[in-house]
């Protein structure tokens, strides 16, 4: 039986900016975060920068037509923003824009709906000088710069996504590390995870106060905790936190204007003086849609003796002692990222979601992709772990969207292999191959595959 999607469905693929574009030092672009953090020794694997990446700058009408021949009717994108404000400040760079105007302009050429990301994770070095995300100026720096962009694109671009993932930019970012800037502080994750909760709906109002008829959402990375041991209070315990640390923190946020009172509990002195009087009401905010990005589902079950307690390794403030490695029976086909295979998960993180919110307007799947090691045979790649990872997310997703979960748009990650953050060019995520001697791209057939879902519209 032929599964479809329903009319008007947006396929499309995604990018981000530090992970593609390259020319960092090209036109005036501003030091970000990621040339600081990747720059520096034994953060990011074999010293990989973004100074080429896929030299998608100079290449973009390349890869709009691998676009226009993949059939997608949509591009996610990202703007860097010092390549507009090179010093995160009110001084423009011209060519910065130019840039974003010529990329738009070949988008809508192509009959390739421009879908805008303004923040994916490369901040103007300048503003980290400062405190970047843990520092409250940055939110009305952030809704300047998200003014600017509605204002100069905002006639050819009706998407916005305000911030990527603030839950990594947050926790990765200023908790444990492992993301720029690299700091290691939880009472700095927490501020910026309030301050990305603000700069969304100040961005937001500032949008829409130039382009009242945008469609203004922001992107989380969300997933579904399964608990394995009902009986164990540590485990429940940490299974509502995490939930609430990942998935709720920015939803409540714009929906209600606070947080769960439960985790600030947890949090305690250490998110003191963070939030002021009166926040609530910036947080509330109107969010036309909720970008989701999905790659696997999480567990959770009672401590293994070898478990501490969970604040001993330095990445979030809970006490529990819980385990929450990969059940045996996904561990033995991980992605290359070490990451379990979950598809179902996709299906019902939304269904969840719906009914859970169902205040939410629409949703749509911002990322979902895997990584594998790909082998390049007579020109060729085969990619079927890839595929068979694509196809399978799709039936679950068909599913929850005939049962009425309205989703409107799956975005493929990633168009092109690109810089995998801390990982460097040693994972790869794109449905085309990138030769990083020679800059080729390459469909994979998961691209093929791709194309045609997109071409029938079903599965
Ligand atoms: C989510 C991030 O938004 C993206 O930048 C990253 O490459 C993918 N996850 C894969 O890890």
């Amino acid at each position: 039986m032929t599964q479809h999607f329903p009319d008007n469905f947006l396929w499309g693929t995604a990018t981000a900016s530090y992970q593609i574009e390259g020319a960092s030092d090209v036109d005036g672009r501003g030091v970000s975060i990621w040339d600081t953090f990747s720059k520096t020794p034994g953060k990011v694997v074999n010293g990989d920068t973004g100074d080429v990446a896929c030299d998608h700058y100079n290449r973009f009408a390349e890869d709009i037509e691998i676009m226009k021949d993949l059939g997608v009717k949509a591009y996610r994108f990202s703007i860097a923003w010092p390549r507009l404000f090179p010093a995160g400040d009110d001084v423009r760079e011209e060519r910065g824009f130019a840039f974003y105007n010529r990329l738009i302009d070949a988008l809508i050429a192509a009959d390739i709906e421009p879908m805008v990301t303004l923040y994916h994770w490369d901040l103007p070095q300048a503003l980290e000088d400062k405190g970047g995300w843990a520092n409250r100026s940055i939110v009305d720096a952030f809704a300047k710069y998200a003014k600017a962009c509605a204002e100069a694109f905002g006639d050819r671009v009706s998407n916005w996504i305000t911030l990527n993932e603030p839950w990594c930019v947050s926790w990765l970012g200023y908790s444990n590390g492992v993301h720029a800037p690299g700091k290691k502080d939880f009472s700095l994750a927490i501020a910026a995870a309030h301050h990305t909760a603000l700069s969304h709906a100040a961005a937001s109002r500032a949008i829409k106060s130039v382009r009242p008829s945008a469609q203004v959402g922001i992107t989380l990375n969300m997933t579904n905790n399964n608990i394995e041991d009902h009986n164990d209070p540590e485990v429940l315990a940490f299974a509502q936190l995490s939930d609430e640390n990942l998935n709720r923190w920015w939803i409540d946020a714009f929906l209600t204007g606070k947080y769960p009172q439960n985790l600030l509990d947890t949090y305690g002195d250490l998110q003191k003086d963070v939030i002021k009087a009166g926040d609530a009401d910036l947080l509330k905010v109107q969010t036309d849609f909720l970008g989701i990005n999905y790659y696997a589902d999480g567990f959770v079950r009672s401590a293994r003796p070898e478990d501490k307690p969970y604040i001993e390794g330095g990445f979030m403030p809970f006490p529990q002692r819980v385990d929450t490695s990969a059940p045996a029976d996904l561990a033995n086909s991980l992605t290359a990222m070490g990451w379990v295979v979950t598809p179902h998960g996709l299906g019902n993180l939304v269904t969840r979601v719906h009914k859970t919110w169902p205040e939410i307007p629409y949703l749509m799947i911002t990322e979902n992709g895997s990584s594998y090691e790909d082998v390049v045979l007579n020109g060729e790649i085969n990619d079927v772990e890839r595929t068979d990872y694509l196809n399978r997310h799709l039936e679950s997703l068909q599913k929850a969207v005939a049962d009425g979960v309205p989703v409107k748009g799956y975005f493929a990650w990633s168009l092109l292999d690109n810089f995998e953050w801390a990982e460097g060019y040693a994972k790869r995520f794109g449905i085309v191959y990138v030769d990083y001697q020679t800059l080729k791209r390459t469909p994979k057939s998961s691209a093929k595959r791709f194309k045609e879902i997109v071409s029938t519209n079903g599965l």
